[in-house]
């Protein structure tokens, strides 16, 4: 149902961006104390989140994951062809990637798997949760229990930040015990 639903969104999805509906996912981006080296967008849709993490860190291999094959074909229309982007169609609650496989897993407007974050951010690495209209996002999780659901998992070391007209959350996820 929601491959159906994001399937129809597709062709109009890029129309209904505002010009400062990423300015959160950025300012979470900013508070990054290094460039990861690979990277995830969960839930790409149609990539502007995986293109920004490829113009911001050239040097990253960006990966974008999405159950809608419209969305992610129109991610794959929107990539300049020298961007290190790469788009798979993939469930976030069962990612198809070992444990520790990235420096960071951003999501933008997007449903926490935690479970699934966990597992794949590398001790060290970083999630991020950046939604754009802050508790107007369709979607939408609040920091105090993004924060609640990260502990428990191992994550620490929280930044909050507010841009625009939203919010995120960017967390590190601790060395094993
Ligand atoms: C609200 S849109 C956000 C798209 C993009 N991150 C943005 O902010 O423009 C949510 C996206 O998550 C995708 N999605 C929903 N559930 C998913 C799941 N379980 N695994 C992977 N992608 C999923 C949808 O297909 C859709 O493209």
């Amino acid at each position: 149902m929601v491959r159906r639903q994001f399937d129809s969104l597709a062709p109009v999805w890029d129309s209904m961006r505002l010009e400062d509906t990423f300015a959160p996912y950025d300012a979470a981006l900013d508070e990054l104390p290094e460039a990861p080296a690979r990277i995830l967008d969960v839930g790409t849709g149609t990539g502007a989140g995986a293109l920004r993490l490829a113009q911001r860190f050239p040097e990253a291999t960006v990966v974008g994951v999405d159950l809608s094959d419209e969305m992610l074909a129109q991610a794959r229309r929107n990539t300049p062809a020298e961007l290190q982007v790469t788009y798979r169609r993939a469930d976030a609650s069962a990612l198809p990637y070992p444990d520790g496989s990235f420096g960071l897993a951003a999501h933008a407007n997007m449903i926490p798997f935690f479970d699934e974050v966990a597992r794949v951010v590398a001790s060290g690495g970083h999630a991020l949760f950046a939604f754009s209209s802050g508790a107007e996002t369709p979607i939408y999780v609040p920091s105090k229990r993004l924060r609640q659901e990260l502990a428990r998992r191992g994550f620490t070391d929280f930044a909050d930040v507010q841009a625009a007209r939203g919010n995120a959350l960017l967390a590190r996820k601790g060395d094993p015990a």
